[in-house]
């Protein structure tokens, strides 16, 4: 068996391959392309394609930072190969060559939990696509914003309203580089109409990019793609704009995810969820993650953690991590489960008295899954403890927490 990059020569192989896994209509024109955005790996056995993942280069805002991400899709074994560790040898290899290229994090959309789990993935997010009557709108007025449709030269507005909402929250991609580069006539021609919400003082806080689909009997629906706004009545402003379809559209479709504020601003009832693609997330690279990520910027501390990951070896370890008003980063202390680790004079003196003592202590042992979850935050160590996800000393949880509590995680792209 041989481990390579696949190239042009291998795209109806791929094709085929994406098929028969997942339905893909086999005589739709190939989407296969290898790009500065995606890298497709495969596992030949002679010339047949046995097994394939393709990883996809974006990053993520986690704590107001960009962090590397490699997303992962398309992951594949021909029927007659299932079950002989295919896909976790190419998923293995996935996470050395993410990591050489600077990716510290591999997120992916998954079938298969089980699969992902045993690779160290854990779920951190949803993407959520609901419904609800569209006169649940009825009554909504704004205050003080207005609404406008947006031509191509609002594309730049568009973009900030996302990456102003991307950088307060977590996991949220960037909506930038190679995989994210079109024009503001797509952006903004790619629907049937993007709406803005722009306020008193004539800047625009939200927008809304909206399909209206076909007819107007009871089945007709409004799609709604995306509804983003950094302000309450922003909010207010664009569902009373979907609210006006009311006689035409008796139904709003909407991808959200995370805890989205448009609930609070809905005022009639009968939301619905219709389908959840469930998103996970693995640390490839623990200490390039903590250095990349943000921090609480009024949190200083030091927490001392056991990692045990097999798959990333490089992982592996007692480490403390060390947060410092906004920016934080990862020492490899010891091997786990060592009572003590310091074994280098240097670094015992570096760290001090106090330093020395924790380090030789009991120290919280965290799963490659509970990294995963505490990275993209949102979840209390208590959580993560009743999941068997952290066990162990709990003398560092209260600190974790304040560490870790940042917003809940969210994704609002399917790849
Ligand atoms: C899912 C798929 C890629 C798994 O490939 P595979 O080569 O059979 O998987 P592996 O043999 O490498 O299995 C790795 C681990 O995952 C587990 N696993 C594999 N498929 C699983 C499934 N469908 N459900 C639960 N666990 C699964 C295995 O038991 C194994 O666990 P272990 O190492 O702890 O024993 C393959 O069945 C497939 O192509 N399915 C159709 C497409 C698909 O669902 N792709 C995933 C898209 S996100």
């Amino acid at each position: 068996m041989e481990l390579r990059l696949l190239t042009d020569a291998d795209a109806d192989a791929s094709t085929l391959m994406s098929h028969l896994a997942f339905g893909m209509p086999s005589g739709a024109p190939a989407a296969f392309a290898i790009g500065p955005d995606v890298r497709r790996w495969g596992i030949f056995d002679g010339n047949t394609l046995a097994a394939k993942a393709n990883e996809r280069t974006y990053d993520s805002m986690v704590g107001g930072r960009r962090v590397s991400t490699a997303g992962v899709a398309g992951v594949a074994v021909a029927p007659e190969y299932r079950g002989t560790g295919l896909a976790r040898q190419v998923m293995t290899h996935l996470f050395g060559a993410a990591r050489e290229r600077g990716a510290v994090i591999v997120t992916l959309f998954r079938t298969a939990p089980a699969l992902y789990r045993s690779l160290g993935f854990e779920q951190v997010a949803e993407l959520v696509y609901g419904e609800f009557p569209t006169s649940a709108l009825r009554g909504l007025r704004p205050r003080t914003t207005a609404l406008r449709r947006a031509t191509p030269a609002d594309g730049r507005a568009i973009r900030a309203v996302y990456a102003t909402i991307a950088a307060t929250g977590s996991c949220l991609l960037t909506r930038d580089g190679p995989a994210f580069e079109i024009s503001d006539e797509r952006l903004v021609g790619s629907f049937d109409g993007v709406t803005l919400a722009i306020d008193e003082w004539g800047d625009v806080v939200g927008y809304l990019s909206w399909n209206r689909g076909s007819g107007y009997d009871e089945s007709a629906a409004l799609t709604v793609v995306d509804l983003l706004s950094t302000t309450g009545d922003g909010y207010a402003a664009l569902l009373s704009a979907i609210g006006a379809f009311d006689a035409v559209t008796p139904t709003v479709r909407i991808r959200t995810s995370g805890q989205d504020p448009m609930h609070w601003v809905i005022p009639g009832a009968g939301w619905k969820v219709r389908e959840v693609r469930p998103y996970m997330l693995r640390v490839i690279d623990f200490a390039g993650a903590v250095a990349a990520r943000g921090w609480p910027p009024g949190l200083a501390g030091e927490v001392v953690l056991d990692v045990e990951d097999p798959l990333c070896p490089w992982n592996t370890g007692r480490h403390r991590l060390v947060l410092e008003y906004g920016t934080g980063r990862v020492d490899l202390a010891g091997t786990p489960g060592t009572s003590a680790p310091v074994t280098d004079a240097a670094e015992a003196e570096i760290a001090g008295q106090e330093g020395t003592a924790a380090l030789q202590a009991a120290a919280p042992r965290i799963t490659p899954g509970g990294l995963a979850v505490l990275f993209a935050g949102g979840v209390p160590v208590s959580t993560l403890r009743r999941g068997g996800l952290v066990t162990g000393s709990d003398r560092f949880d209260t600190l974790l927490d304040a560490a870790f509590a940042g917003p809940t995680p969210a994704v609002l792209d399917y790849f």
